[in-house]
C-alpha cells in the first residue's frame, strides 16, 4: 500500500479507537480525507480508476480485515447517479477530480424502523468540487442520492466507510418503501 494510504488508516484506526461517537470520528477524519484527496495522483492506481459504461463504479482501495472500515474509489461517468439511499455506518467523502452532487431527503415520518410506510422529504443540494469533503453519521441514518449531471465531467471521489460497506437500502420515494441490497464492487489488485 502507497505511504500516505497506510498512513491515513492508521490514522483513522487510532481515531476510531480513541472515539466512540460516529460524529467525533468523522470530525477528525474529515481534514485527513481532504489530505488524501489532495494526494490522490500518487496513489491511484488503473484499476482504482475503473469506470463502467452501465453505471457507477466502486473500486476498493482498501478493506479493513477488522470490518470496522472501507475506502473505496468511485468514478462517475456524466449522468450516472446512485438510487435514493441510507448507509447504516458514517462515512467521510472526498473529492479528487469533477464535481459530485448530493441531494438530500429526510424522514418526515420520525426514525424508519420499517420498510414500508416512509415519508421522505427532499432536501438541500450541495455540490462537492476537488478538495470537497462531505460526511455522515447514522441513527437518524443520512439518506441521499449522489451523481454527476449529464452536462459535467467525470468525477473521481474517495469514500471512506465505518464498516464493509457491502449492502444499503435503497427507497422508493413515491412508494414510501425501502429495501436492502448488495453493493458490488471491483477488487483491486
Ligand atoms: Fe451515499
Amino acid at each position: 500500500m502507497h505511504p500516505s494510504l497506510s498512513e491515513f488508516v492508521t490514522k483513522c484506526e487510532s481515531i476510531i479507537a480513541a472515539k466512540e461517537k460516529a460524529a467525533d470520528r468523522v470530525t477528525m477524519i474529515a481534514p485527513l480525507m481532504q489530505a488524501l484527496s489532495a494526494q490522490a495522483d500518487q496513489f491511484l492506481s488503473d484499476d482504482h480508476k475503473r469506470s463502467e459504461e452501465q453505471h457507477y463504479a466502486r473500486n476498493a482501495i482498501h478493506i479493513a480485515p477488522s470490518g470496522n472500515l472501507s475506502l473505496f474509489a468511485l468514478v462517475w461517468l456524466p449522468g450516472q447517479w446512485t438510487p435514493v439511499h441510507d448507509h447504516g455506518c458514517w462515512g467521510v467523502v472526498g473529492i479528487v477530480k469533477g464535481v459530485l452532487e448530493e441531494r438530500s431527503y429526510m424522514s418526515a415520518s420520525g426514525d424508519i424502523t420499517a420498510d414500508s410506510n416512509i415519508r421522505l422529504k427532499r432536501g438541500g443540494v450541495i455540490l462537492l468540487n476537488p478538495g470537497s469533503v462531505s460526511s455522515f453519521v447514522p441513527n437518524p441514518d443520512h439518506i441521499h442520492m449522489t451523481g454527476v449531471a449529464k452536462v459535467r465531467e467525470a468525477c473521481i471521489s474517495l469514500h471512506l466507510y465505518g464498516r464493509n460497506m457491502n449492502t444499503f437500502h435503497i427507497y422508493d420515494v413515491e412508494a414510501g418503501t425501502r429495501r436492502l441490497i448488495d453493493v458490488p464492487h471491483h477488487e483491486s489488485r
